[in-house]
C-alpha cells in the first residue's frame, strides 16, 4: 500500500505530491508551519491525509510552544499559545474540514490534559499518542468504508472517479478508492476511468499511478470527456470522495464533482461518495455556507509548468464544488451507507458519533 506520511522521531516525513508521479520524493517537517507549507503547497493532499498530517503539525506546535516558554511553565499557561498553531493551522486549507476536525481533538485533549493537572511532558506523550490513534484510526475506518461500500458496487463494475480519493489522499487505502479496491478484491471491478482533474491533475497524476501500483485496470480521461464516456463506455457508477459533507448532505469536493454529478444524473447512473465521518460538518445545515478554496491564478494559467494562457489571463480557481444532495445516491460511511433524504440519516450518524466521542471522554 501507498504510504502517504511517517512519524519518525519526532519528525512528521511527507510524501510529496507535486513530484508524483514522476519522482518520488519526502520532504522532513519538524515545525509545524512546514507543515502548513506542505498542505497549502498540497504536498500533502485530500482531506483525511490533510487531517493526519495537522494532527502531528499539533504535536509539532505543542513542543515549539514548549520549548518556547521554557521549563518551568505550565502547561495552562501555553494553551493560548497552542490555540494559534490551531488557528494558524485550520487556515492553511478552508475546505477540508478534516483539517479543524483533527485540530480540535487535539486542542480539546490538550485542555483537558491542562485541566487534569499533568505536566508538560505527560501532555506532550498523549497528544503524540492522540495524533498516532487519528492516523491508524483513519486506516481502519476506510477498510471498513471499503467493506460497506462494497455492497453497492455492481458486478462487472466499469466505474467513473474525479480527483484522487485513494490511499494517497489518506493515510491509506483510500475512500472512494478504498471501495475500489475491496470490490476489486471480490473481482467485481472491470475497469476504472478516471478523470484527469484539471488545474492540478490529482486524477491523471494520483489515482492513475495508484491503481497502476495495485494492478487494478484504469483509463486516464481528460475531464471533458466524461459524457461521452458514460454514455459510451458502459460506466455503471460513479464515485468520489469528498472535502465536507453538511447536514442536508451537500457535498463539497474537487471542483469538477458537480459537473459529474449531473453527467451521470443524466445517463442514470448512481453517484456515490465515500467519507469518514470526520469528513461530515454537522454544524452547518446546507452546501452553500461551505467555504471554497480559491487558489493561485497561475494553476489555471499554466500547465505542466508552462503558460497555456495568456500570463495576465483573468482567472477563476475555486478547488471545489458543491454537489447538491438531491444528486447523490447514497453517502458510504465507516458506519454504514447512508441514504436520501439525508437530513435523517445524517442526524442519526451525528448521534452515533457523539455517543462514540462521549463513552471515549468517559473512558
Ligand atoms: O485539492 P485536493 O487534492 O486536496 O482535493 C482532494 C479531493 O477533493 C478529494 O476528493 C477529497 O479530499 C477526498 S480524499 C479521500
Amino acid at each position: 500500500m501507498v504510504l502517504t506520511m511517517e512519524w519518525k522521531q519526532g519528525t512528521l516525513v511527507l510524501l510529496d505530491q507535486t513530484k508524483l508521479p514522476l519522482q518520488v520524493e519526502w520532504v522532513s517537517c519538524s515545525d509545524y508551519r512546514r507543515v502548513i507549507r506542505a498542505i497549502r503547497d498540497m504536498e500533502v493532499r485530500g482531506a483525511p491525509a490533510i487531517g493526519a498530517a495537522a494532527a502531528y503539525a499539533m504535536v509539532l506546535g505543542w513542543r515549539q510552544c514548549a520549548a518556547g516558554a521554557g521549563k518551568a511553565v505550565a502547561p495552562a499557561a501555553l494553551l493560548e499559545r497552542y490555540r494559534a498553531v490551531k488557528e494558524e493551522l485550520d487556515a492553511a486549507r478552508p475546505t477540508a474540514v478534516n483539517l479543524a476536525w483533527a485540530t480540535n481533538l487535539m486542542y480539546r485533549a490538550a485542555e483537558k490534559g491542562t485541566a487534569d493537572h499533568c505536566s508538560c511532558a505527560d501532555l506532550d506523550a498523549r497528544l503524540e499518542q492522540l495524533a498516532r490513534h487519528v492516523y491508524e484510526q483513519d486506516i481502519a475506518v476506510n477498510k471498513k468504508m471499503g467493506e460497506n461500500g462494497a455492497a453497492c458496487v455492481p458486478d462487472k463494475a466499469v466505474i467513473l472517479t474525479h480527483c484522487n480519493a485513494g490511499a494517497l489522499a489518506t493515510c491509506g487505502w483510500g475512500t472512494a478508492l478504498g471501495v475500489i479496491r475491496t470490490a476489486w478484491g471480490q473481482g467485481r471491478v472491470e475497469r476504472i476511468y478516471s478523470d484527469e482533474t484539471r488545474p492540478l491533475l490529482q486524477g491523471a497524476r494520483l489515482t492513475v499511478w495508484e491503481l497502476m501500483q495495485d494492478k487494478i485496470p484504469v483509463t486516464v480521461i481528460t475531464d471533458n470527456m466524461a459524457a461521452w464516456v458514460m454514455k459510451t463506455k458502459g460506466v455503471n457508477m460513479v464515485i468520489t470522495g469528498a472535502d465536507r459533507i453538511v447536514r442536508n448532505g451537500d457535498t463539497a469536493n474537487k471542483i469538477g464533482t458537480y459537473g459529474v454529478a449531473l453527467l451521470a444524473k443524466a445517463h442514470g447512473i448512481p453517484f456515490y461518495v465515500a467519507a469518514p465521518a470526520s469528513t461530515f460538518d454537522f454544524g452547518l445545515a446546507e452546501g452553500s455556507r461551505i467555504p471554497i478554496e480559491q487558489r493561485e491564478p497561475d494553476e489555471v494559467r499554466r500547465f505542466c509548468g508552462n503558460y497555456s494562457a495568456p500570463p495576465d489571463a483573468d482567472v477563476f480557481n475555486p478547488a471545489f464544488d458543491v454537489t447538491p444532495a438531491s444528486l447523490i445516491t447514497g453517502i458510504i460511511t465507516e458506519y454504514g451507507v447512508l441514504r436520501p433524504p439525508y437530513s435523517e440519516s445524517i442526524q442519526a450518524l451525528q448521534a452515533k458519533v457523539l455517543k462514540e466521542e462521549m463513552d471515549s471522554w468517559k473512558a
